[in-house]
């Protein structure tokens, strides 16, 4: 665990950097009927560590699988490092970005999901070179000593050969965030990596993270339910809910003093102290 002044440190490392990594501009997400995300608006800057933490169905996968092209933009814009990522305005109307551009932007981008997601046909190299190899065009070579290189740092050195059913959930999800490193993403977005862990390798998957936090300048926006990790890595944390930021500030402040009553009352079911009572009260 960082000593306050580490967290402090951490949370000024970024404050020289004015240039915005992703920007969200009057982004709107429905499916069918159901608006999900309305006007939102925020900005990660280059090298920061943003958290989002919420309720559960409050739109925070739907924000990374926006940013990840996974899912259709209903309106507004995104952009990474001020290029337009799915929609450009041209002359005052909203027009797609070419597929290739997207594309391209997109290969910026690694995303850790929840469920892991690795291919099960193919081996654990075979998953981490897979996309530098087709998609960055890396000579297979070097993407195979880079994969090495990878599973010692995530801990698996000796399981390249081994197919995902074969590894357990902790092991699995090493794997999938070495195989979103292999890219060297310029963003990395987790989302909520660990949920699906046993407890006890949880904090194996956070301290490989936290070391990317520290030895990295990787962009990352960030979807966790495990609030030692968020405060320690993040600069920012956002307060999420019905897909609105309901606050947002360092981690310290929000952790510790949060001004908005939906906020507390989240914090406290999460936290554990009181939760009955703090899931029966009504919203505000
Ligand atoms: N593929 C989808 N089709 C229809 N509705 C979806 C889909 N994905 C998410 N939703 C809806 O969007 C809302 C936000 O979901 P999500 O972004 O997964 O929330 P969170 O990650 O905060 O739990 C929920 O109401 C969910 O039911
Ligand atoms: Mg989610």
């Amino acid at each position: 665990m960082p000593t306050p002044t580490e967290s402090t440190h951490v949370a000024e490392a970024t404050q020289n950097s004015g240039a915005h990594t992703i920007e969200f501009v009057d982004v709107e997400k429905r499916f069918g009927d159901n608006v999900v995300l309305k006007d939102l608006n925020f900005t990660v800057k280059q090298g920061e560590r943003v958290t989002l933490i919420g309720p559960s169905g409050s739109g925070k996968t739907t924000i990374l699988r926006l940013v990840m092209t996974l899912e259709e933009l209903s309106g507004g814009y995104i952009y990474i490092d001020g290029e337009p990522l799915t929609h450009a305005q041209r002359d005052g109307k909203r027009v797609p970005v070419p597929k290739k551009q997207q594309k391209k932007l997109r290969t910026r981008i690694g995303m850790v999901f929840q469920q892991f997601n690795l291919f099960p046909n193919m081996t654990v190299l075979e998953n981490i070179i897979e996309a530098p190899v087709h998609v960055l065009g890396l000579p297979k070579k070097e993407a195979i000593a880079k994969a090495h290189s990878l599973l010692e740092q995530v801990g698996l050195p000796d399981k390249a050969d081994e197919h995902p059913s074969s590894l357990s959930g902790g092991q699995q999800q090493r794997v999938a965030i070495a195989r979103a490193l292999a890219m060297d993403p310029e963003i990395l977005l987790l989302d909520e990596v660990t949920s699906a862990l046993d407890p006890e390798v949880v904090g194996d998957v956070l301290n490989i993270l936290r070391e990317v936090a520290d030895t990295t300048n990787v962009t990352m926006l960030i979807v966790t339910h495990e609030m030692g990790f968020a405060r320690d890595v993040s600069h920012k944390v956002m307060m999420f809910d019905e897909g609105h930021i309901v606050e947002e500030g360092h981690p310290d402040t929000i952790f510790t003093s949060p001004k908005h009553e939906r906020t507390k009352r989240f914090l406290s079911a999460v936290l554990g102290d009181g939760s009955a009572q703090s899931r029966t009260t009504s919203d505000d």
